[in-house]
C-alpha cells in the first residue's frame, strides 16, 4: 500500500495514509482512493491527509457488482444480519425487487419481507445466500400478503418499436418511441423510464383455463395487469405444496420451495406448475394473493428532450427463451416490441438518475455501452449535439455482428462526422476468429483512456452488469496499473475515489 510510484509518471505523488493512522481499514482505503483520485491517480509517500469523510458515515465495501459474491460476504462478516444479507444482494440497486439492495435486506431482516428470490440479477446464488442467512434469524409471524395496489404513473402514447437490428442478426432491439402528450412527464439525458405493462393476455387466458376460472373477468383483470405470473414465490409454492393430494406433487413442490437442485419443473412460471401439479389446487383468491405484484420495467431513456421533445424514446432487447416446449415472453419488452398500439395508453414514470453529464464542458466524456447499453450515451449525444457543448467525447460500443447489430449506426456515424464524437471505439464479438468485447478496446487504446482521465474526464458505463460490466471495471484497473504504474490496491482505491467524485458512474442491469 505504501509503495512509491516513480515520479515520472505524472505530477505530484499524493499522501498515502500510513497502517499506523487511527482508522479502520475500510477508511484508510477509502481516504487513500480519495487522495490518489484527487491527484490524478499516481499514489505516493507522505503521512496524514484531511480528517476522513463527515462521521465517516457507515460504509458498504460490499456495495459493487464487480466483487464476487463470497467476497461480498466475507466483507459483510461480523455485521448485523441485514447488512450481511445485503451483502449476498447483486448490489445493482437496480430496483427489480421492488426495492434497492440495502431496502431489500432490511426488510427481509425485519420480517417485512418473506421472499428471498426477489433478486432478479443475482438469480439463485444470491437466493441460496440469503436463504441461509436467514436460517440465522428467529422465526417471525408471517406478515400478510401484499395488496395489489393499482399500477400508478402518467398515461403516456405508444409510437413506434421499429426494429434496429437488421435481418439476419441473432438479436431483436428495438427503437421505441412514446409520446408524452399531456403527461406532465419531463426527463434529462440519464434518466430511466419506468413503465407499468401488462402480462401477455395469452398467456393469462393459459392460467385462467388451468384454473378452471375462464370466466371470471375479475380474476383475468387481476392476473393481467396487476400479478407477476412468470416468477412464483416460494409461498406459493408452499400454498400449492399444502393444498397438493397427490403426495409426489407436494414433496416437488416443496423441494422446489427449498431451492433443490435438479427439481422439475425447474425455473417455473405460474403456468407450469398448474399443469404439472394438477392435484395443487388451493382457493383461487389464496393462490392470487400469493403471486407477487407485476413491477413496473425501467428503461434507460434513449433520446435528449432538446432534440426529441415531447417524446421520450428507448432502445429496448427483445427477451424470450424457449423452455419446455413454450416460449417465455419478457412481460415489458415483447408488450413494447409485439403488442403496445398508439390506441391504449401506458403507464409511467421518470426515474430520476444519478447518470448525468459533466457539467463543466472540460470535462472529457468516456461512454463505454456495448448492446443495449447504447441508450443513455445517445440520449447524451444527442445532448451534446443540442446544446453545442464542447465536451471531448469517445463512445466504445459493440455487439455480436457489425452488418446487423451496429444500434443507431447512421447517427453515430453522423456524430463521428461532425466531432461530436472525438473518437469511436467498436467491437464486434462474432465478426471474427476471436471474441472482440469493448474492454479489448480499452486495452488497446490504454494510452489514450488514461490521458483523458487525467485530464478529468467522466467514465460511464451502461448495459450487461453480470459480464460485461465487471470485465469493463477489470479493465480499467489494468489501465491504471499500466499506465498509472499503481498497484492492485492503488487501482482499486482510484476507481473507488473516481466513483466518489462522480467521474465513474455506471447504469447497469
Ligand atoms: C436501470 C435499468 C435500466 C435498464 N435499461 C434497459 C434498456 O435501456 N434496454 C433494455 O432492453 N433493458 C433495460 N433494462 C432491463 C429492463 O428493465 C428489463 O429487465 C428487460 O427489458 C426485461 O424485462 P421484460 O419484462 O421484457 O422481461 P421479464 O418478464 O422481466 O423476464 C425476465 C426473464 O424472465 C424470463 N421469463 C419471462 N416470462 C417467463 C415465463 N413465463 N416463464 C419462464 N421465464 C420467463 C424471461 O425469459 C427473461 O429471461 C434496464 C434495467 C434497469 C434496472
Ligand atoms: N447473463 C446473461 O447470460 C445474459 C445474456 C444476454 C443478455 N443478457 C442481458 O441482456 C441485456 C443486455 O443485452 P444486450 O443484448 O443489449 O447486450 P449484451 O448481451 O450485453 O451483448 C452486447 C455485446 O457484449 C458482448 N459481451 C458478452 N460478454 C461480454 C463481456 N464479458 N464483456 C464485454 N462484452 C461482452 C456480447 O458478445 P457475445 O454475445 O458475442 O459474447 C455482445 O457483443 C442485459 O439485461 C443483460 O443482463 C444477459
Amino acid at each position: 500500500m505504501n509503495a512509491i510510484i516513480p515520479q515520472a509518471l505524472g505530477p505530484a505523488p499524493v499522501p498515502v495514509i500510513p497502517e499506523s493512522a487511527p482508522f479502520t481499514a475500510a477508511q484508510r482505503a477509502w481516504l487513500n482512493g480519495f487522495l490518489a483520485g484527487l491527484y490524478g491517480g499516481v499514489v505516493g509517500n507522505a503521512s496524514a491527509g484531511p480528517p476522513p469523510p463527515a462521521a465517516v458515515a457507515e460504509d458498504f465495501p460490499w456495495h459493487d457488482p464487480a466483487i464476487e459474491l463470497e467476497e461480498r460476504l466475507q466483507l459483510a462478516e461480523g455485521r448485523p444480519l441485514e447488512r450481511r444479507l445485503m451483502a449476498a444482494m447483486a448490489q445493482l440497486d437496480c430496483g427489480q425487487c421492488g426495492y434497492v439492495c440495502q431496502s431489500y435486506a432490511e426488510a427481509l431482516a425485519s420480517g417485512a419481507e418473506t421472499s428471498a428470490a426477489l433478486c432478479v440479477p443475482g438469480a439463485k446464488a444470491t437466493q441460496k445466500a440469503l436463504k441461509a442467512l436467514l436460517a440465522e434469524k428467529p422465526v417471525a409471524a408471517a406478515p400478510k400478503p401484499a395488496i395489489a395496489a393499482a399500477p400508478t404513473g402518467r398515461p403516456i402514447r405508444f409510437v413506434s418499436a421499429a426494429r434496429l437490428t437488421g435481418p439476419g442478426s441473432a438479436k431483436d432491439v428495438r427503437h421505441v418511441v412514446l409520446d408524452l402528450a399531456d403527461s406532465g412527464l419531463a426527463y434529462e439525458p440519464g434518466d430511466s423510464l419506468s413503465l407499468a405493462v401488462e402480462n401477455d393476455p395469452a398467456l393469462v387466458e393459459a392460467v385462467l383455463a388451468a384454473l378452471g376460472a375462464a370466466g371470471d373477468d375479475s380474476l383475468r383483470a387481476e392476473l393481467r395487469c396487476r400479478r407477476d405470473i412468470a416468477r412464483p414465490l416460494d409461498r406459493t409454492l408452499d400454498l400449492l405444496a399444502g393444498a397438493a393430494r397427490h403426495a409426489p406433487h407436494a414433496a416437488a413442490l416443496r423441494a422446489l420451495a427449498d431451492g433443490e437442485d435438479g427439481v422439475e419443473p425447474a425455473d417455473a412460471d405460474l403456468l407450469d406448475l398448474l399443469q404439472a401439479f394438477p392435484s395443487a389446487r388451493p382457493p383461487v383468491a389464496d393462490l392470487v394473493a400469493s403471486l407477487p405484484l407485476l413491477k413496473p420495467r425501467l428503461y434507460s431513456i434513449a433520446s435528449s428532450p432538446l432534440a426529441c421533445p415531447g417524446r421520450v424514446e428507448l432502445c429496448v432487447g427483445v427477451v424470450q427463451a424457449a423452455r419446455r416446449g413454450r416460449l417465455r415472453d419478457g412481460v415489458a419488452s415483447c408488450h413494447l416490441a409485439f403488442r403496445a398500439t398508439p390506441e391504449v395508453s401506458l403507464l409511467a414514470q421518470v426515474q430520476v438518475s444519478h447518470f448525468r453529464l459533466p457539467a463543466d464542458p472540460a470535462k472529457p466524456v468516456i461512454m463505454i455501452g456495448p448492446g443495449t447499453g447504447i441508450a443513455p450515451f445517445r440520449a447524451f449525444l444527442q445532448h451534446l449535439e443540442a446544446t453545442g457543448a464542447r465536451n471531448r467525447a469517445w463512445l466504445f460500443f459493440g455487439d455480436q455482428r457489425g452488418a446487423t447489430d451496429f444500434l443507431f449506426r447512421e447517427e453515430i456515424e453522423a456524430w463521428r462526422a461532425k466531432g461530436t464524437l472525438a473518437r469511436l471505439s467498436l467491437a464486434w464479438s462474432r465478426d471474427g476468429d476471436r471474441k472482440v468485447y469493448v474492454q479489448h478496446r480499452m486495452a488497446e487504446e490504454a494510452p489514450d483512456l488514461w490521458r483523458w482521465l487525467q485530464d478529468g474526464a467522466h467514465l460511464y458505463v451502461c448495459g450487461d452488469a453480470s459480464r460485461m460490466a465487471k470485465d469493463v471495471d477489470a479493465a480499467l484497473r489494468q489501465v491504471a496499473m499500466s499506465e498509472g504504474g499503481m498497484n492492485a490496491d492503488q487501482a482499486r482505491d482510484w476507481i473507488v475515489a473516481l466513483a466518489r467524485q462522480g467521474r465513474y458512474q455506471r447504469d447497469v442491469y
